[in-house]
């Protein structure tokens, strides 16, 4: 049976009750959604025997979420992904948010969408169990302008989606660029290596040593980022191509081909050994592949595993980088009267090949 269940999973210092949501569909997939950062806590889903597994990355208690990680299955915002030089303008006027990754802005500052307390309500639809997050975000928190209402819904579909409709409205021309943090690994352990990924993008976003954009877009074609058709993730992770080397691995936004706010398939993920496959759908013109870079074997993570690097991927719909201070990428300006919209599908499914 399709259902919602409520508990407490924890208290923010100030002693706040954190609530655990646990979403479940007839075919076994089960999403857990805490109100502290949107996060999602944990997803299953089975393989092609139908055995369950756990399929992103994060903790089994409250307390480790509270303390420094890498935004395991958070809601970032106001700005996803980086700002250079934690600046930028708007109709001439300069705006300085809080610089907490050197001197540039990363999601979202200090205290971005995933370190707040969303008021959050369980819900029944047509389409599945729902849980509705809601946020108003002050003025001039984290240097940005404008009061924010923001609302992100997830729902999970009796089709194995896990989908994500964002919306948000100011009363000040601001900037916005929402996006969801999970690092997918379908195998439910180990690295991504094997993962076969494709992408519907042609061209990527270069960067320099800091990760900020260059602006240019870059074709893929004859380089390690062509994932125009299905490539393993670690067959070209460790070459010597200078934007991999720079990252780490892959830290890039790719261009998602042919449109303009229209919903279509960004990517496909495989995992060959359990059959479990993912195909993320969005409205969004990018999508940062994040192949957990800094991932070091430090943190300890569900059932103590230690998250080595690579051991999950992000798969993170949004604008591109920077945008704001980059006259050739799709604008992330929102004003008074505007409604920001998007919307991200998680689809999860068996697939009985074994890859290639
Ligand atoms: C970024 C990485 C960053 C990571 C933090 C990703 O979205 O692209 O550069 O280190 O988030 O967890």
């Amino acid at each position: 049976m399709a259902m919602i269940a409520q508990q407490i999973f924890g208290q923010m210092p100030d002693g706040r009750n954190v609530e655990l949501y646990t979403l479940a569909n007839d075919h076994g997939v089960e999403a857990r959604i805490m109100s502290y950062g949107g996060t999602l806590v944990s997803l299953r889903a089975p393989d092609r025997n139908g055995v369950h597994a756990d399929v992103v990355l994060g903790f089994d208690e409250f307390a480790p979420y509270l303390a420094q990680h890498p935004y395991f299955g958070s809601l970032i915002g106001r700005y996803a992904n980086r700002i250079a030089g934690a600046s930028f303008t708007i109709d001439g006027k300069p705006y300085r948010l809080s610089a907490n990754e050197g001197r540039n802005h990363l999601h979202g500052g200090r205290i971005g969408f995933d370190k707040i307390l969303w008021d959050a309500e369980p819900a029944e639809s047509a389409e599945g169990p729902q849980l509705v997050l809601s946020h108003f975000s002050r003025a001039g928190e984290e240097g940005y302008p404008g009061n924010l209402s923001m609302g992100v819904t997830y729902t999970l579909t009796a089709q194995n989606e896990l989908r994500l409709d964002y919306s948000g409205s100011t009363d000040q021309t601001t900037v916005i660029n929402l996006t969801h943090h999970s690092y997918f690994n379908l195998a439910g352990a180990g690295t991504i290596h094997d993962h076969l990924l494709r992408l519907t993008a042609a061209r990527y976003l270069p960067v320099d040593p800091e990760l900020i954009p260059l602006g240019e877009q870059r074709s893929v074609q004859g380089t390690p980022f062509d994932f125009t058709v299905p490539r393993s993730i670690g067959s070209r992770i460790s070459s010597d191509e200078a934007q991999l080397q720079l990252a780490g691995g892959y830290d890039h936004c790719w261009v998602l081909t042919e449109r303009s706010g229209a919903f279509a398939l960004a990517a496909e993920l495989f995992d060959p050994m359990s059959g479990r496959a993912l195909s993320v759908f969005t409205t969004q013109p990018g999508i940062q592949v994040y192949s957990g870079n800094f991932l070091d074997g430090s943190i300890q993570g569900k059932q103590g595993q230690r998250y080595q690097r690579h051991s999950g991927l992000c798969l993170e719909t949004q604008h591109f980088p920077d945008s704001p201070n980059q006259s050739t990428f799709p604008i992330t300006v929102l004003r008074p009267g505007e409604n920001y919209r998007q919307r991200t599908i998680y689809r999860f499914k068996v697939d009985q090949q074994t890859g290639q």
